[in-house]
């Protein structure tokens, strides 16, 4: 059997800082847990556009759907600024998305012991705290015709549309119970029902897909008491559905949970390839961090916890991804912090490689 590939695209910024942490780990478990990957590696955002004047290269996208799965550090910063919007960095990323089809965002929210005095909620409030949402990522309103600003009358109106189709909604539904599964058996899924035909369809569509899951057990919420009982109790929920507005919002309520951004990962998986894993892209919620970049001061751990995800959701490697998880908790606990995980008087923050370190000596 070949091993599986992995593609990696550092990007811009922090972006080849974390991912140099990140090769390390993925070293450590082929040479300790003889699991190997078919690594290489290539260009995306501004560092793409410097040498190929596209922010991703038709190449690059052909490995991309070709890799088993995606890495991603970050793009953008400003020395891209000044460019036409077409060549913006941030466009390489929106091209993979799309031509990948990647329609089922996971964004984790979760809290490391260690870490949950470093919430602004209560501690007993978010101490561990395990929830995953799934944001559609490729359709709504976001995407749906008509859209533009218009001339009516003597004033302007803009227009955007709410537009689900039946498929978008199931397949999105799909993978969100197959997660479900996987996990603590409980669904919820969010729309605006009561006021959006869209929101109907939405939750007559989920509750179908789940005929098939009956041990999952399905509920449904309005979104906006959902932004409510995510700050008030947010151990109540295991994984949530949304659509790409609602899930925009709530991903970003719900990461805000458990601290800092630069302990957040995400994955974004689509269709099923022929050898039945899905296509995927996995990457740190946060930016290029221009203005900690070249410093050594970035945390890596978003982007470690990418590829945890990787080994979940890609590989089938679910107890290698809670060994690696269980080396960061474990390194949290010994008090190791970077610089953002650390209040205005906390100490000496240790290195991006520090912490990479720490983390494959926990490992070991
Ligand atoms: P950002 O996420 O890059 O940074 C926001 C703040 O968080 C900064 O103070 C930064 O130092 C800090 N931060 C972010 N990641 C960190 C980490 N791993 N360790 C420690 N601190 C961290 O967002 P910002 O500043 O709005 O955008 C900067 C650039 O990144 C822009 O060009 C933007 O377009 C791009 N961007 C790219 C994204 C991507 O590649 N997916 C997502 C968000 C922004
Ligand atoms: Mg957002």
């Amino acid at each position: 059997m070949t091993n599986p590939s992995l593609l990696i695209l550092p990007g811009d910024g922090i972006g080849p800082e974390v991912m140099a942490e990140v090769r390390k780990i993925i070293d450590w478990f082929g040479a300790k847990r003889g699991l190997n990957f078919d690594v290489s590696e290539d260009l995306v955002g501004g560092a793409a556009y410097d040498a190929h004047g596209t922010p991703l290269h038709d190449d690059t996208m052909a490995r991309a759907h070709a890799a088993d799965a995606v890495l991603l550090g970050a793009v953008g910063g400003p020395k891209y600024d000044v460019l036409d919007f077409s060549v913006k960095p941030e466009r390489g990323l929106l091209r993979l998305r799309k031509e990948m089809d990647l329609f089922s965002n996971l964004r984790p929210a979760q809290c490391f012991d260690a870490l949950a005095d470093f919430s602004s909620l209560k501690k007993d409030v978010v101490a561990g705290l395990d929830i995953m949402i799934v944001r559609e990522l490729t359709s709504g309103v976001y995407f749906g015709e008509p859209r533009g600003i218009f001339e009516e009358g003597n004033e302007r109106v803009g227009i955007n549309t709410q537009r689900y189709t039946e498929s978008e909604i199931a397949r999105v539904a799909r993978s969100a119970f197959e997660l479900a599964m996987r996990r603590g058996k409980k669904l919820c899924s969010m729309e605006k029902a009561n006021v959006m035909e869209s929101g109907i369809l939405w939750r007559e569509v989920v509750t179908e897909v789940g005929r098939d899951y009956p041990e999952v057990e399905l509920s449904h919420m309005y979104a906006d008491a959902g932004a409510m009982q995510l700050t008030r109790w947010p151990k109540q929920f295991d994984v949530i559905v949304t659509d790409n507005l609602f899930g925009d919002l709530l991903s970003d309520l719900a990461a805000m949970l458990t601290g800092s951004l630069g302990m957040l990962p995400s994955a974004s998986l689509g269709a099923p390839m022929a050898n039945g894993r899905p296509k995927a892209l996995y990457e740190p919620v946060h930016g290029s961090a221009p203005d900690i970049a070249g410093q050594g001061k970035a945390n890596p751990i978003a982007c470690i916890l990418s590829f945890a995800m990787a080994l979940r959701y890609s590989f089938d490697q679910g107890a290698e991804a809670a060994r690696l998880e269980a080396a960061i908790e474990t390194v949290l606990a010994d008090g190791l912090r970077t610089a953002d995980l650390m209040g205005p008087d906390g100490g000496t923050p240790v290195s991006t490689a520090g912490m990479g370190d720490a983390i494959l000596a926990a490992l070991d």
